[in-house]
């Protein structure tokens, strides 16, 4: 996978963007803030005025924001959205690019890719890796798939967007990419609301307790997908900082103290017996990147 593409500069290009809500939106200004010719196509009207009031051109139907550009971004809320409003046009696909920046799975994505492909036009599948506040800031990027060649030819124009990040020609890869980058992320937040939780139903303020939190989780997180890359790849999960075997009795404390409370142990009981099940397997000595491999089992 190639690393981060920075911004280069791009000739106007016709870029058609179907679907407006705040994603679609952003995309949509942001590639007129490039400067590019934006064509745009909202199912509700309404969200296309703000657009066209920046320059955009509003189009009558999907099919002619389509045909009026090389590159059709299309940002809809399901996959099943993106088939529907394609479906009825496959007559007059031929030729074009359509890169689908809508949440998916890898499966849909190749679903997607080869009717798509079946039509005679070139498919990209886009994993946005940002909130449409960081659309076209140095914070956003956008994960790729799919035609190689397509994604060449427009990756320029899709720079507008913010970072390019190519993850490989299985139109699933973006989709693969970015549902594991939102796993580590949700995670994250399954830890934090728990904190909070605990803190809150001993009336302690969040905002005396969050900057504690906050500093926890980076300190914590600082080095540990590098300390996890190393022993996946390597397969030498033994530690000298902190073993599994130390740490599962903690969780037995852990879900007494929410017990005791009032907080729900749902969150972390599957974490308990997972880091229960790692010492009863025989790896007490090894560290947490033991349970990525006890995951995948
Ligand atoms: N917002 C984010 O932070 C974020 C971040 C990364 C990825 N994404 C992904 O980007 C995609 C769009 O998200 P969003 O935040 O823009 O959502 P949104 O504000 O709810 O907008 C959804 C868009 O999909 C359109 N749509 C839904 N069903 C449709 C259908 N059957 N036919 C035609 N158009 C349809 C909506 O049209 P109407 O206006 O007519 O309802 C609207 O344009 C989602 O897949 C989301 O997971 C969003």
């Amino acid at each position: 996978m190639s690393e981060f593409t920075a911004t280069p500069a791009s000739a106007p290009a016709r870029v058609s963007v179907i679907g407006l809500g705040l994603m679609g939106s952003a995309l949509a200004a942001a590639l007129l803030n490039a400067g590019h010719q934006v064509t745009v196509w909202n199912r509700s009207p309404a969200k296309v005025g703000i657009l066209a009031a920046q320059g955009a051109v509003p189009a009558d139907s999907p099919a002619a924001a389509i045909a009026a550009s090389d590159l059709t971004i299309l940002c809809l809320t399901t996959y099943d959205n993106v088939s529907e409003l394609l479906e009825p046009l496959a007559d007059s696909l031929a030729g074009r690019v359509l890169a689908n920046l809508t949440n998916g799975t890898p499966d849909q994505a190749r679903t997607l890719a080869a009717w798509v492909e079946a039509q005679g036009a070139a498919y990209l599948d886009g994993g946005i890796m940002a909130v449409p506040q960081m659309i076209a800031t140095p914070a956003g990027y956008v994960l790729y798939s799919g035609d190689e060649q397509a994604y060449e030819t427009h990756r320029a124009t899709l720079a507008a967007l913010g970072g390019t990040r190519w993850t490989g020609t299985d139109p699933g890869f973006a989709a693969l990419y970015d549902m594991s980058l939102l796993t580590g992320m949700y995670g994250m937040i399954t830890g934090i609301s728990q904190a909070f939780a605990v803190m809150r139903s001993a009336n302690v303020p969040a905002a005396e307790f969050g900057p504690l939190l906050e500093n926890w989780v980076i300190a914590m997180t600082q080095g540990l997908t590098a300390d996890y890359a190393r022993a996946l790849d390597s397969g030498d999960h033994l530690t000298d900082v902190a073993s599994l075997g130390m740490q599962a009795p903690a969780f037995d404390n852990l879900l007494d103290l929410y017990r005791a409370q009032g907080v729900s142990t749902d969150l972390f009981e599957p974490l308990a017996a997972l880091f229960k099940r790692s010492v009863e397997e025989g790896h007490a000595a090894d560290g947490l990147s033991r349970l990525a491999e006890l995951v995948r089992k």
